[in-house]
């Protein structure tokens, strides 16, 4: 909604509007992020009191594109350096062009040959705003850019303002915190070449009071899979400006004359109802406008890592293929250890043909012996990277990130590609294409296993576009095997969930989210990263007891209980498995395939009842309430369990009972559980609707 004549436009959600103006100084300016306003309502803000000098208490200077401003001394989120060494933009305002859906606005540099645009875009049915930004070097001149934040989001005005955030490390990613915010900036990211365990491109501001079900929030994610930074700034007087975009400190890029850096999409959200309500709205959004092939769901599949780990034959894998297939298993992907002399982690990365010794007739009758057994067939790879020891190293081992005169670190004894090559890059692309066209191969699992160190590119005079070129070819080699093997599908693993975001999760169709298998450690990954992704990409295996990683012992129920929560998996070693623990295994299996659309396609809301934990999915009429808890403390009985969202005028049946129980109970007094008093007790109850 452009208001003629008073620069000032409203990008109009479903249940939000975010306002913008170009000032007197032709500066973008952030007045509102919040519910929906009327155009009149939107008009009055500009009535609202302002000085740059003598802020107001929440109304600082707020910039959306955060350039041009002498006085600006926080994190600027456009910063460039002209060839005479001039820093910095003064931009003059020149259109917003508005088409379905989207709003660009037109600066150009007063002085300089630079072009800026912005690009916001809101889609029907989601309160999602996503935005973008343009640099275009319309001179001949190279000019550097030192920052280009896709997004400057600017929060009103809190008293308390508290941000979420996802960190975590290998084996235990998206631990989710909340936290006060202190004044200054606070910057997370990643300087490690993928998106880390360390830390996820999303966070959350509320003013210190939200909850699961209740209050406003405002919430930013980064669609991009490399380096990146969110800096959160909190100004004198409270105010909150996020600022969103990729690559780090202190690197640039050279943009050469006529050339055009585009950014990764940030994508801004409000809502109104607390956490539970901005996950969901966040789930929506990837099931509608980021996922590739949102209407499938994910098939159980069995995952042979943990089982065989590198000591495996064919045989091997086809014994665990038939176990796989007698629980229900759908897919059976094959990992680590197929290829070239990869019998360990020392060799062999990089080459990716089969082992002769494990595949003397390659992997032709490992796959028809799986698609046999009516299940589809998945392999594991690693392409951007390489052992030492394996031919293609010995053939290039220039292609390799490295620094003339610098050690070359390893890590689980491997170098990462230089994907930023255009070569190496078509390199990759034909083997896999190679491997794909050869074999009837369903699903790959792309995994990316250690980060960049000393990365250079000898030979390049804009070494720094690595950290941009890497993933963006990355990217193109996905997209292309997608449009050549429509029917592939892809897993996304980074050592676990190294490189989880909406970039990546526009091109694939789940994520491997943790290596770690611990049923107890899972609830809190999986619920840190259910706060922005849906259950529908959250791989989750049921392995073997005591846990590999953490040799805890875990009953069979949980450990499923717990990964039926996402898309179930199986990842233990079946050969192992006691009948008894394969009969139940499958019964759990058909349950799974019974509350799998809910689960994966379905809303979900948290869950809490003192010791007891859980996820609730809804879809139709199919209420699925999965519960664990570990221990009770002093023989109390569980609490009842209150579940959220239910028409209170309606009935439920219980499957379990029979019993009919009321939406108006549910909601304000709970459900019995009815769980086993001993330690790690765990339920799967689904409730329907009745006409
Ligand atoms: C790391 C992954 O996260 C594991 O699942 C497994 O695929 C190994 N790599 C194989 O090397």
């Amino acid at each position: 909604m452009p208001a003629r004549d008073t620069r000032l436009w409203s990008i109009d959600t479903p249940n939000t509007s975010y306002v913008v103006t170009v000032d007197e100084h032709d500066r973008l300016r952030g007045l509102h992020w919040g519910p929906r306003l009327s155009p009149e309502q939107a008009l009055a803000l500009l009535d609202l009191p302002e000085s740059p000098f003598r802020p107001v208490v929440g109304r600082e200077p707020r910039f959306d594109l955060g350039a041009g401003s002498a006085f600006q001394y926080g994190h600027n989120g456009v910063q460039v350096r002209f060839a005479d060494g001039t820093r910095d933009l003064e931009l003059v305002f020149a259109e917003a062009i508005e088409e379905e859906g989207d709003l660009t606005f037109v600066f150009t540099d007063r002085h300089y040959p630079l072009e800026v645009r912005t690009r916001y875009r809101s889609h029907p049915g989601t309160d999602v705003i996503e935005r973008t930004l343009a640099l275009r070097n319309t001179g001949t001149e190279q000019i550097e850019v030192v920052r280009a934040d896709s997004a400057t989001w600017v929060v009103p005005g809190l008293d308390t303002p508290r941000l979420s955030q996802l960190h975590g490390e290998w084996g235990a990613e998206t631990q989710l915190t909340r936290t006060t915010i202190p004044h200054g900036e606070t910057v997370i990211g990643s300087r490690r070449g993928i998106t880390s365990h360390q830390a996820n491109p999303w966070v959350v501001i509320d003013d210190g009071a939200a909850t699961e079900t209740s209050g406003p929030v405002w919430s930013t994610a980064l669609a991009w899979s490399g380096t990146w930074r969110i800096t959160v700034e909190k100004g004198p007087t409270g105010s909150v400006v996020v600022s969103v975009g990729f690559g780090h400190d202190p690197i640039a890029i050279r943009l050469g004359g006529g050339e055009t850096l585009e950014t990764p999409i940030a994508a801004g959200l409000h809502t109104a109802g607390g956490f539970a309500s901005a996950a969901s709205a966040w789930h929506d959004y990837a099931l509608a406008h980021v996922l590739p092939h949102p209407e499938e769901v994910r098939p159980i599949l069995y995952n042979s890592w943990e089982a065989t780990e590198f000591d495996f034959t064919a045989e091997d894998q086809m014994r665990l293929a038939d176990r796989a297939a007698a629980m229900g298993c759908e897919l059976f992907v094959m990992d680590d250890g197929w290829f070239g002399a990869r019998v360990n982690d020392r060799a062999g990365l990089g080459d990716w043909t089969p082992n002769p010794d494990r595949f003397p007739d390659g992997l032709g009758p490992l796959i028809k012996h799986v698609h046999g057994n009516g299940m589809r067939f998945g392999i594991w790879v690693e392409p951007e990277m390489v052992n030492p020891d394996s031919d293609l190293y010995r053939a290039h081992p220039d292609w390799v990130y490295h620094q003339p005169h610098r050690r070359r670190s390893e890590v689980r004894q491997q170098l990462v590609l230089n994907l930023a090559r255009p070569d190496v890059a078509d390199y990759i692309h034909a083997r896999l294409d190679e491997l794909l066209s050869e074999n009837e191969i369903d699903f790959v699992k792309w995994d990316m296993n250690r980060p960049f160190t000393e990365a250079g590119w000898p030979g390049s005079d804009d070494p720094d576009r690595l950290w941009f070129d890497h993933t963006r070819n990355l990217y193109a080699i996905l997209d292309r095997l997608r449009a050549d093997h429509p029917a592939l599908r892809i897993e996304s693993c980074s050592s676990g969930g190294g490189r989880v975001d909406f970039g990546m999760l526009r091109r694939t169709d789940q994520v491997w989210i943790s290596d770690n298998t611990d049923a107890v450690d899972r609830i809190a990954i999986q619920d840190g990263f259910a706060q922005v992704y849906p259950a529908r990409v959250m791989g989750a295996w049921v392995t073997d007891s005591p846990n590999p990683l953490t040799r805890r012992e875990v009953p069979l129920d949980f450990r499923f209980h717990v990964a039926m929560a996402g898309v179930l998996a199986v990842g233990g070693d079946l050969r192992i498995w006691s009948d008894e623990d394969q009969a139940r295994g499958a019964e759990l299996v058909s349950d799974y395939k019974r509350i799998r659309p809910a689960v994966q396609l379905g809303r979900r809301q948290p869950l809490r009842a003192g010791a007891v934990t859980g996820v609730q999915y809804d879809r139709g009429d199919q209420t699925v309430v999965l519960v664990w808890r570990k221990a009770r403390s002093f023989a109390y009985p569980d609490p009842l369990l209150k579940l959220h969202g239910l028409d209170p005028d309606a009935r439920y049946r219980d499957g379990r009972t029979g019993r009919v129980h009321h939406g108006a109970i549910l909601a304000t007094h709970g459900l019995e559980l009815g769980l086993d008093p001993a330690d790690y007790a765990s339920a799967m109850i689904e409730l329907t609707r009745l006409p």
